[in-house]
């Protein structure tokens, strides 16, 4: 078995074309309990041979085949006999390559339409006549390529789903991945189960195992620090390697201070509570941190502070313990796609993580989370026995609550915001909301506002409140919250929290603003 939890020959790629349903198709396609990674679009077949991919899927894009920057496939991915399925600008690409026809767009066809399908094979077997299905796109097939069967069709994309049976190769122009086709599911279960023969084994207990195995093979005798920050992939990574290494690895919880009320507490019980073996260093740095970060107001310096204020305590921790040969993070697959996005592109934030300690301490880097969704870190961690608290609670980051402070950050504006914060997570907890919205929290912007509170005129902080919806953190929106719950939050922080007297809700998507207000 492989490090993934998978058996040879079921490991699916999905070739990246720049759509927006890429990461999407990757999450259904494991949910088929197949496992599958996102590759660069253009990935020569001699590498998908030797990383042991069985099948590949080519995600949507923004392009037109006949653009001049145009993304294309290595020329080698038609005949180097793996089995394939093209997602919409995927199926043209298909088109395109094998000789069909691809016409450039007078205008496009966006959101529902009605498949019809004519041949009830392939990826669209078992698949009634007429079914719903989501379609995003200009360029449309004409007349698909020799040899190939039109599978389906819509009132105005004559080739909406087309295949050939003999070479395992299909293309469909609508959106499997997406719920507004409520047929995808099956669709990819054709191509996945049907068509290439997986048998669908791969399960998040699989993993565990795999990859604890893979952990302990690595390690050896050596020994390991975790660098726990109290955040679901942090306390997932490091239930994964105590799984692994028991007591030759140390989790160092580094306490900042700018953690949200009872926050070290829970991480502190959780752990011990479900892994009572575990060596845990739990170091309050609280007064260094604040000491830190008197006087600096710019957000950039605000992170690199923290940043490099966590370095030097955890460095000092870590030497008390001896030699020490691997550092294990809990980097996930966004933070990967992220990264990799982001070589050449402009620094939106510095994310403050545990980047730079590897190198410093000369350290090696483990990250067995690596290949994995949020999500599905949540599923492992469930599965590891992390207690239900510390897998669900929001994604929180690493320079805390010192980010939604906007100016300088102070033991009493600390303590402010954690009251507020609180409110708004009790608030949005009971709700059902609490696992609906990715992220619910308060941030105070620094300004003051006038007010009247019994016969008197106040002088207060204001409080913002930011809840979103999103699947990933890359993008989201901001939740709809009903108005009572509005109206609750708003007499709550006012009345509970001394000092506050307004309260305002962000309503601004990601992008242009993003959900940390700093
Ligand atoms: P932004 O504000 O960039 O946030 O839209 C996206 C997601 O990342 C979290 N975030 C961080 N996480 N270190 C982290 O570990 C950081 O420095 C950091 N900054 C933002 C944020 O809470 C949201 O979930």
């Amino acid at each position: 078995m492989g490090v993934d939890g998978t058996v040879a020959a079921e490991r699916v790629a999905v070739l990246d074309f720049g759509g927006q349903y890429a990461q999407l198709i990757a999450r259904r396609v494991r949910e088929c309990h197949v496992y599958c990674e996102l590759l660069a679009g253009d990935t020569p077949p001699e590498r998908l041979r030797s990383g042991g991919f069985a099948a590949v899927i080519l995600s949507g894009g923004p392009s037109s085949v006949y653009g001049a920057d145009a993304p294309f496939a290595h020329p080698g991915l038609w005949s180097c006999g793996l089995p394939l399925l093209g997602i919409c600008y995927g199926q043209q690409l298909l088109a395109h390559a094998l000789g069909g026809r691809v016409e450039p767009a007078d205008h496009g066809e966006y959101g529902g339409a009605e498949l019809e399908v004519v041949a009830a094979e392939g990826v669209l077997a078992g698949l009634p006549q007429h079914m719903p299905v989501w379609m995003s796109h200009g360029d449309r097939v004409l007349s698909p390529p020799p040899g190939f069967a039109v599978l389906g069709r819509t009132a105005t994309t004559p080739v909406a789903a087309m295949g050939s049976a003999a070479r395992r190769l299909y293309g469909v122009q609508f959106h499997p991945e997406v719920a507004h086709t409520p047929a995808g599911m099956q669709v990819l279960r054709n191509f996945l189960h049907g068509v290439c023969g997986l048998r669908g084994s791969w399960s998040m207990g699989r993993y565990a195992e795999a990859a604890s195995a893979a952990l302990a093979a690595e390690v050896g005798d050596g020994r390991a620090i975790v660098a726990l920050s109290g955040g679901v992939d942090s306390s997932v990574a490091t239930a994964l390697v105590y799984r692994a290494l028991g007591d030759r690895v140390t989790a160092i919880y580094v306490d900042h201070g700018l953690q949200r009320a009872g926050e070290v507490e829970e991480v502190t019980a959780g752990f011990a509570g479900a892994f009572p073996g575990l060596r845990f260093v739990h170091v309050s740095a609280a007064d260094r941190f604040l000491a830190a970060l008197r006087g600096v107001t710019d957000p950039e310096e605000k992170r690199r502070t923290i940043g490099r204020t966590f370095i030097e305590v955890f460095e000092q921790e870590a030497a008390r313990l001896g030699p020490v040969d691997f550092l294990v993070q809990g980097t996930i697959y966004p933070d990967v796609i992220e990264s990799g996005a982001a070589a050449g592109a402009a620094t939106i934030k510095t994310h403050h993580n545990v980047g730079g300690l590897p190198e410093r301490m000369r350290l090696r880097l483990l990250e067995p989370l690596r290949p994995l969704f949020k999500d599905e870190v949540r599923t492992l961690g469930e599965e590891l026995g992390l207690p239900p608290e510390l897998v669900w609670r929001q994604p929180f980051p690493g320079p805390g609550l010192a980010i939604r402070i906007l100016g300088e950050v102070t033991e009493a504006r600390l303590e402010l915001l954690r009251r507020a914060d609180a409110v708004v997570r009790e608030e949005l907890g009971p709700h059902g909301l609490g696992r609906e919205i990715w992220q619910g929290f308060a941030v105070l912007p620094g300004a003051r506002t006038v007010g009247v509170m019994g016969d008197g005129r106040s002088y207060g902080e204001l409080v913002a409140v930011r809840a979103i919806a999103s699947l990933d953190g890359m993008t989201a929106d901001w939740a709809r919250l009903p108005h009572e719950v509005l109206a609750r939050l708003s007499a709550r922080l006012v009345n509970e929290v001394p000092g506050v007297n307004r309260v305002v809700y962000d309503i601004t998507s990601k992008p242009p603003a993003t959900i940390e207000w700093e």
